[in-house]
């Protein structure tokens, strides 16, 4: 392996008990984010919207996907299409809303080029005086697409990597059973609740965090009441298929240990009574417990910003009976902050001399070096 912007010497091993994590510059050089935009975001597969979100024909969403502005807009035969959002005349942003509705075609404000919701080229003005334009050759770029758990996950590689041995196979090694992630049934939950936070850190710091529970007997009060295991800092994602156990106390998944909704109706007896976390790289956490599931998708803006919109998912008859759904968001809202609060209070220090080399994890955050390294092998330089 080459060099990567993370070689270079440390102050001092650090023993077995405590290994390096990678050195602040990581999370502050905007060249090293500029290198993850083109290393890790523009080539893995990345999770950008909610497929329900495009609600019909014209609905259109556009998403930052490293350094590329990516539309997915849903056609009039119910498919949706991803496109980069630049028009192929002379380059303008084709959308500027985050979302919204067209009719029948999207066009561009500047010189009114105008492409069908497929992405071909429909019209434009005076076209029919170029004879010689190929309207096809001149439609817009389009992006891999991939429907999975009723999201829409795009990746702007030429040769995509296998989503299967990607994506899909992070959820089976975590759980240790590839259909345990299906009986949840993800794909046909109901939106209750979004709730989108603007976190003034790294994303690393945000996947770090979210992979350790060192931190929770600390910052998680509400948590470890409903998982009093967690107080123990280990992190459920330190093992191989195994779920927290809820208190005894503990009736559901709920701030103030009420009942939830009841149990999703494809899940087994192990699944009862039990949370489970995910984390599917580079940037998308799946949280499970018996009566919904919390997805976060996070959009890294700038070396020290990122969007974290967080989704809860309920059966479409807790949401159509009306029922309050309050004390079960409010449960993981509360660690959402408390969580994004640690982060940010974290990176400051990425600056510091202090820690130049930076810092060390303990034996139960040692899972996060396979992360680093992780990290640090899609930056290396590709082997010539
Ligand atoms: Fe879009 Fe000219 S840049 S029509
Ligand atoms: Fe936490």
């Amino acid at each position: 392996m080459t060099a990567t912007p993370f070689s270079g010497p440390r102050a001092s091993a650090p023993g077995p008990e405590l290994i390096a994590t990678l050195p602040g510059a990581a999370y502050t050089d905007p060249a090293v984010f500029r290198r993850e935009q083109e290393r890790i975001f523009e080539r893995r597969w990345f999770c950008a919207v909610r497929a329900a979100d495009l609600a019909g024909p014209g609905a259109f969403r556009t998403v930052q996907v490293g350094r590329e502005s990516v539309l997915l807009v849903r056609d009039r035969r119910g498919e949706v299409r991803a496109h980069l959002n630049i028009c192929r005349h002379r380059g303008a942003r084709l959308c500027t809303e985050e979302s919204g509705t067209v009719r029948r075609t999207l066009q561009c404000p500047y010189h009114a080029w105008t492409y069908g919701l497929d992405g071909r080229l429909t019209a434009a003005p005076n076209l029919g005086q170029m004879p010689g334009v190929d309207r096809t050759e001149r439609g817009l770029i389009p992006v891999h697409l991939r429907e999975w758990l009723g999201y829409l996950w795009v990746c702007l590689a030429g040769a995509p990597p296998s989503f299967e041995d990607t994506v899909i196979a992070a959820a089976t090694e975590r759980l240790g059973d590839p259909t345990a992630l299906d009986r949840y049934g993800a794909a046909h939950l109901a939106l209750g609740r979004r709730i989108t936070y603007d976190v003034r850190a790294n994303w690393k710091l945000v996947v770090e965090n979210f992979m350790e529970c060192y931190h929770c007997a600390t910052i998680h009060p509400e948590l470890t009441d409903v998982l009093p295991e967690f107080a123990d800092g280990l992190a459920a994602q330190y093992f191989v298929g195994h779920g927290a156990a809820f208190a005894g106390t503990a009736e559901g998944f709920t701030v103030d240990g009420t009942g939830g909704f009841g149990r999703l109706p494809g899940l087994d007896d192990t699944q009862d009574r039990r949370y489970y976390a995910l984390t599917l790289r580079p940037q998308v956490f799946v949280n499970l417990v018996p009566d919904h599931v919390i997805v976060h998708r996070m959009f890294p803006s700038a070396a020290d910003r990122t969007t974290v919109a967080c989704d809860w998912l309920y059966r479409p008859e807790v949401l159509a009976s009306g029922a309050d759904l309050t004390p079960s968001v409010e449960l993981f809202h509360r660690v959402n902050t408390q969580d994004f609060a640690a982060c940010e209070r974290t990176q400051p220090a990425m600056d510091s001399r202090a820690y130049r080399d930076g810092g060390v994890l303990v034996p139960s955050e040692h899972h996060i070096g396979a992360f680093h390294r992780w990290v640090t092998d899609a930056l290396a330089d590709d082997p010539s």
